[in-house]
């Protein structure tokens, strides 16, 4: 199969294309900066094209030819305000993607979304929403047959979430959360992989809505504390009451990067859990976030370290 993977350079399209360059189909990985492919260049049926995405004819000219168009580019936060940032990237390229694989004869595309899309007050979510709309319009409208994959909180040992809280963990005395109750049930990358797989082995998935979620569910705090105990580290996490949370949105607004964000905050207030079974849906049994992590998170300490592994020696050899 020739699959072309739109924002294939991140942390799930690079995942997504070593196990798809494995199996033995074509990849073309689409990026606005080829350098940053370079982790990819070892896979011998990945190609790696630099264009720019929003370039219509050019979109359909690096379309041409695929079987399959798969979207995984996304943002967590947009560079302005109001939310013009994410109707761009979220809905203005989905359409032009669509309208793309229609001219170019792609037949099939696969949008990766996020759960609770078009759901509750964050920019984010509402133009998720928007953007799986249009992809459920143009199937039914015969332009091309999509299939939408909504996650929870995507972990793996070169993920953003947690090597994020760990490295504030390590930086920082004290970490202050908001919305600390906010439930997810973090998913592991090798589930999310093998749930593309399964959608690009069936054509029946074509029309289809997938919730990913990982076995556990965990709170915002808990997750944070649980990593902080893996990385034997002693540090303060406290949960911000809803007003501060706010306050701490507001303030990162303006910090560069946005690390964290007015609107991170509104799409806090939807628990990210899944409300059916995906997984269940595709014959996939889902690992949890406490089965995996452990393996490549040590603590930050040598002495430590030693002593977990002495433990987990002990326990595989009981
Ligand atoms: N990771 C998670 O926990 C999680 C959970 C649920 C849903 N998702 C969704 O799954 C998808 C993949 O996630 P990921 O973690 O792999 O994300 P990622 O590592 O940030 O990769 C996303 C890719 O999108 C491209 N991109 C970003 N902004 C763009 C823009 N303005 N215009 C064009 N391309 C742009 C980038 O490619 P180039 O810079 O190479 O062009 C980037 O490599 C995203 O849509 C994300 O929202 C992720």
């Amino acid at each position: 199969m020739k699959v072309l993977i739109l924002g294939g350079s991140g942390f799930v399209g690079s995942h997504l294309t070593r196990r798809l360059g494995r199996e033995g189909h074509e990849v073309t990985v689409a990026t606005r900066y080829a350098p940053g492919c370079k982790h990819l260049w070892v896979v011998p049926q990945a190609t790696i094209r630099q264009f720019d995405p929003f370039d219509a004819e050019r979109l359909v000219e690096e379309l041409r030819g695929h079987d399959v168009a798969i979207n995984l580019v996304g943002i967590l936060n947009e560079r302005g305000f109001g939310g013009a940032g994410f109707r761009r990237v979220h809905v203005d390229l989905v359409e032009r993607i669509i309208e793309g694989c229609d001219e170019a004869g792609v037949p099939r595309l696969i949008q990766m979304s996020g759960l609770n899309a078009g759901r509750g007050e964050s920019h984010y979510l509402r133009t998720r929403g928007e953007g799986e709309a249009a992809v459920r319009a143009a199937d039914r409208d015969g332009r091309v047959s999509g299939t939408i994959l909504q996650a929870s909180t995507i972990f793996g040992e070169d993920d953003s979430f947690l090597n994020r809280f760990a490295s504030l963990l390590r930086i920082s005395p004290v970490l202050p959360l908001a919305r600390p109750q906010a439930k997810f049930a973090p998913v592991f990358i090798d589930d999310v992989v093998e749930a593309f797989m399964r959608v690009l082995a069936d054509d029946e998935t074509a029309g289809r809505t997938y919730e990913l979620c990982g076995s556990e569910q965990w709170t915002l705090a808990g997750l944070v504390r649980w990593l902080r105990d893996q990385l034997d580290l002693r540090r303060a996490v406290i949960g911000l009451p809803d007003v501060l949370g706010r306050l701490q949105g507001a303030a990162f607004d303006f910090v560069p990067g946005k690390p964290f964000s007015s609107d991170n905050y509104k799409s806090l207030k939807i628990d990210s859990v899944c409300r059916n079974d995906g997984f269940a849906e595709l014959g996939i049994r889902p690992w949890g976030l406490a089965e995996r992590a452990p393996a490549w998170l040590q603590p930050v300490d040598k002495q430590a370290r030693y002593q977990k592994f002495r433990r987990q020696a002990r326990r595989e050899r009981n």
